[in-house]
């Protein structure tokens, strides 16, 4: 077992604690790819019960975005007109990195459970590692991503993998401050 140094510690904290889900990214350029392979990579690290390696990951390029863009223009627009339908999409084409996170479906509720906790653990790995290199993610799971259409447009069977998460990621224009509830309000003690 590795221990790390004080120092490797409080960067591991650090980020941690310092990773924030960033709405706003700058419009150019994306990340590059390699950084985003190598997020992948260490997703498969997580832990797993089992080691049934549930996640699947799509990296997503402009056609694909820009279908999955419209379908949720179109969606929003339904209810909120026309102008916000426009500045919906127009806001979604500028998203400069997209990726699909999926988890296969298992007939057995217990692994599924446990499968779908590991998908979750995997995107955790996969933003922690990217905010330690200056790229920031949002982990989305939007209307749009529950339709049968957004599965079709990205190619992905959903009798086969349910979705963990659609995940945005670029260079952030704005780290939104978030705060949590203190520990004494969280822990509980048994004797
Ligand atoms: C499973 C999951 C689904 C999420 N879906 C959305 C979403 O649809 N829209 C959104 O704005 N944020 C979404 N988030 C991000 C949370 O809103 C965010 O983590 C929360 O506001 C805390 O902010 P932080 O990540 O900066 O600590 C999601 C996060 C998780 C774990």
């Amino acid at each position: 077992m590795t221990t790390f140094t004080d120092a490797q510690s409080d960067a591991v904290a650090g980020a941690i604690r310092n990773r924030r889900t960033i709405h706003n990214f700058e419009p150019a350029p994306a990340p590059p790819e390699e950084e985003v392979l190598a997020a992948i990579d260490l997703a498969r690290w997580a832990p797993n019960h089992h080691l049934t390696e549930p996640w699947r990951f799509y990296l997503i390029g402009p056609e694909t975005a820009r279908k999955i863009s419209r379908l949720n223009a179109d969606m929003y627009g339904q209810s909120r007109g026309e102008q916000a339908e426009a500045a919906k999409y127009a806001r979604w084409l500028g998203i400069p990195g997209w990726a699909i996170v999926t988890c296969l479906r298992s007939d057995d509720e217990i692994r599924q459970r446990e499968d779908y906790a590991a998908c979750c653990c995997a995107l955790h790995n996969v933003q922690l590692y990217l905010w330690t290199r200056g790229i920031g993610v949002k982990w989305t799971t939007g209307a749009v991503t529950r339709t049968d259409r957004f599965f079709e447009i990205a190619g992905i069977d959903p009798e086969r993998e349910m979705l963990v998460g659609l995940a945005w990621y670029g260079f952030a224009a704005e780290v939104p401050c978030v705060q949590r509830k203190p520990v004494r309000d969280i822990l509980h003690r048994r004797p």
